[in-house]
This record gives structure tokens, C-alpha cells and sequence, in this order.
């Protein structure tokens, strides 16, 4: 049986196999690590038959983030504050405990991969949805000034401020006012937008001076957030690949307990998209 898996709906094109695979390699494990296609509606019975098989730890990505965190027995503080999870781990007597990497796994790549220090940016997050509550308290625990939470659905977005609770840092605006809300130092897409193949029509006066961008997603689906940034002279365009192979880092550690080295394994697979 496999003994780690990555579930998701579609899982075709996870790079979450040879991610953990090359880290794997690292330390000489032999790993059985497999993508699982789940739906929505058969992702619970999925997980537990891959647990009671021998399943030692899993990721999770769309869309069953908030299934995860759900199902499980025990959560780690990261995912209770995120509501979602995206790795699952067994514990010795067989519970499941769920946590969440992502938002460390972004800010790891921000801060020391780009060496980028957010202290005193205005913050601008895209999307309120799983995405978003995974990275938005990192970024206030990262310093920054502000934190405006915009959303197409602004239900969503008051929901995010409202858990937050720090309505002096973190607050909302609505979605159809974009083009006066005036201009910020990031601006962090987490919208599925560019997942679901659709492009967001985001005012340039969004982008302030010094302005960096930052796509949750990776690949195709960062291609229309990224190319808006440089038209708009954004200083920094960033894509997601660097924070899914932080946040793979972390659940590898977490199983595994040894910490891989990501930027050669980051470095591959930015010369296998280019
Ligand atoms: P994820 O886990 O990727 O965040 P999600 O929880 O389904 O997925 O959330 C998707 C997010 O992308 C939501 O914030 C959604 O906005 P709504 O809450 O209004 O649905 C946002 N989103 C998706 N497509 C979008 C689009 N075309 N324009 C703007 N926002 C979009």
C-alpha cells in the first residue's frame, strides 16, 4: 500500500510526487508516494481506506482543503486559524492530526527566497476562499501594516476580517471599488480566478511604486496576475512555485523528520516550465 499520497480533484498534473521524490533522494529514502483523484464526494471514504491500508501522512489540495481539516481528530494551530488543511498526518494511535504549511511556506519563500522584508507594507489580498485564510494571518504575523482583504462575494472577505479579529491592520473593501482604493506595496493574488482559466480586470492603480505581486498558483494559471504586474510596472512578479515547494518541505519534515533543501529542487522545476 502507499504510504503517502496526495489528494485532489483533478490531481493529473501535481507536481506533489516528484517534489517529495527528489527530497526523498536527499536522504536516500525509498518512497512510495502516489496522487490520489478523489471528488469531492468520495474524498472522506478515499482518505480513510488509504489510512487503514498503511497510510502514513498525505497532502491535500483543491478542492478538499476544508474536508480535511474537517475529518480529522487533532489540529495543529496553523490549520485552526486557516480552517483548512493541507497535509494529514497518523499519529501512533491511529488519529488523523491536520495541519497547514501553506501560509509558512509562502512567507518562506517571500522572505528568504526573494529576501523580500514585509514589515510596514500595505497589504493587499485577492480572494477570501481557502487560499486566502491559509496565508493571511502570516502575512499580519510577518509585520505587515495593513491587511485589505477584497472579494468578488464580500460576505466572504468580512468573514476573513471578522476571524482575524484586528480590524485596526486587517479590514475589507469592496471589490467594485478597486480602482479607488489607492495603491499598495503587495499584492497577493488567492483567487482560483487564474486556476478556473478565467483573467481578473484589476486597475493598474493598484500597483504602488515599489510594488511586489504574488500569485498563489504557479504556471499557466499565474500567467494573466504576473503579466498584469509587469504591464503595470510592478517591481517584483512573483509566482507560487517557490511556496509549494516550501510548503512540501514542511509536511516532509513533519513525516520524515528531516528538512530537505528546496532551492535545488525549486531550481529544477522552474527550468522544467520555462
Ligand atoms: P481556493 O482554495 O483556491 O481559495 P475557493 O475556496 O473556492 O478556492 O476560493 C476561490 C476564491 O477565488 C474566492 O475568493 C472566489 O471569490 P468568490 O468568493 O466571490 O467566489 C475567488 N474567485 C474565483 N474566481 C474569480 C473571478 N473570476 N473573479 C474574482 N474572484 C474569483
Amino acid at each position: 500500500a502507499a504510504q503517502f499520497a496526495v489528494f485532489g480533484h483533478p490531481i493529473g498534473h501535481s507536481l506533489s510526487p516528484q517534489i517529495h521524490q527528489a527530497f526523498a533522494r536527499q536522504f536516500g529514502i525509498e518512497l512510495d508516494y502516489r496522487a490520489i483523484d478523489a471528488a469531492q464526494d468520495a474524498f472522506a471514504a478515499a482518505v480513510r481506506d488509504f489510512f487503514a491500508a498503511g497510510g502514513r501522512g498525505a497532502n491535500v489540495t483543491l478542492p478538499h482543503k476544508t474536508a480535511a481539516f474537517a475529518l480529522a481528530d487533532q489540529r495543529s494551530e496553523a490549520a485552526t486559524r486557516a480552517g483548512s488543511a493541507n497535509v494529514l498526518t497518523r499519529l501512533a494511535d491511529g488519529r488523523l492530526a491536520a495541519h497547514n504549511t501553506d501560509g509558512a511556506g509562502m512567507l518562506r519563500d517571500l522572505t528568504e527566497r526573494h529576501s523580500v522584508d514585509l514589515r510596514g507594507h500595505t497589504a493587499l489580498l485577492l480572494g477570501a476562499g481557502g487560499a486566502a485564510q491559509g496565508v493571511a494571518w502570516n502575512l499580519l504575523d510577518a509585520g505587515v501594516e495593513t491587511l485589505t482583504i477584497v472579494n468578488r462575494s464580500p460576505a466572504s472577505a468580512d468573514a476573513l476580517a471578522d476571524a482575524i479579529g484586528d480590524p485596526v491592520r486587517a479590514h475589507t473593501r469592496y471589490w467594485e471599488d478597486l480602482a479607488s482604493i489607492g495603491s499598495y506595496d503587495l499584492i497577493v493574488n488567492a483567487t482560483s480566478a487564474g486556476v478556473l482559466g478565467k483573467a481578473l480586470q484589476l486597475p493598474y492603480s493598484l500597483v504602488g511604486a515599489r510594488a511586489l505581486c504574488y500569485d498563489l498558483s504557479y504556471g499557466a494559471a499565474a500567467a494573466s496576475f504576473l503579466a498584469w504586474a509587469k504591464s503595470a510596472d510592478a517591481r517584483y512578479a512573483f509566482d507560487g512555485l517557490g511556496m509549494l515547494v516550501e510548503t512540501a518541505a514542511d509536511a516532509f519534515e513533519l513525516w520524515h523528520g528531516k528538512r530537505p533543501q528546496t532551492d535545488p529542487v525549486y531550481q529544477a522545476l522552474r527550468q522544467q516550465m520555462a
